[in-house]
């Protein structure tokens, strides 16, 4: 969404080389990325491992369905009086399936949508991902996170917490890629 495409944005502007891998958004990309488009969990998890090795840093902002629907549909279901059950299969989680590799970009950096205890809840998202930092919000803010422009985060290391005040998507975006950039060590490409 917003926040992963100012992102993206942020880190051309850096003189990076992106990858955006994105579903099906209402906005336009940002001009210069290389676009990958994704419409299942499923293909957001191959189109990352398939990209992830040769990456200096990941940046994961997608809110990846937990389930999908066990069985799907050719045909339209039809109403009646039973209550309708639907089973749900649980997706796998992409950033989990990357800690558990051994190719791995240098940086992981990961999100986390908390509607309660924001900053225990990310920290242990942040231990359990094996990630280098977790940007956290509390999704029932009205005035940040999803569908409106602005967003108020907590940035969260194994150092610490840094709290920042309720920014634009764009200066957030401009926040994690400062991190990234002195904390990413030059390679030889
Ligand atoms: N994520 C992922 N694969 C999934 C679900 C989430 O890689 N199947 C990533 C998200 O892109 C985000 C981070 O994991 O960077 C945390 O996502 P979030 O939805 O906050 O948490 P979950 O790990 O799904 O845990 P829970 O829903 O139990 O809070």
């Amino acid at each position: 969404g917003r926040q992963g495409f100012a992102i993206a944005q942020a880190a051309i502007d850096a003189g990076a080389d992106v990858t955006l891998i994105a579903g099906i958004v209402s906005i336009a990309p940002p001009v210069g990325a290389t676009l990958i488009d994704i419409t299942h969990a499923h293909s957001l998890y191959e189109a990352v491992m398939a990209h992830a090795r040769d990456s200096d840093a990941l940046i994961m902002a997608a809110a990846v369905a937990d389930f999908r629907p066990s069985e799907t549909s050719d045909q339209k279901l039809k109403k009646s009086d039973d209550p309708l059950s639907l089973p749900l299969t649980q997706n796998p989680d992409i950033l989990l399936a990357l800690a558990q590799q051994a190719q791995r970009p240098q940086i992981t950096v990961g999100f986390a949508a908390e509607s309660q205890d924001v900053i225990e809840n990310a920290q242990d998202k942040l231990a359990r991902k094996k990630l280098d930092m977790i940007v956290a919000n509390d999704i029932t803010a009205p005035d940040a996170g999803f569908g409106v422009v602005t967003n108020r985060v907590h940035l969260i290391t194994a150092e610490g917490v840094t709290s920042l005040p309720l920014l634009t998507k764009t200066e957030v975006a401009a926040r994690i890629i400062s991190w990234l950039t002195q904390r990413l060590t030059p390679n030889d490409h």
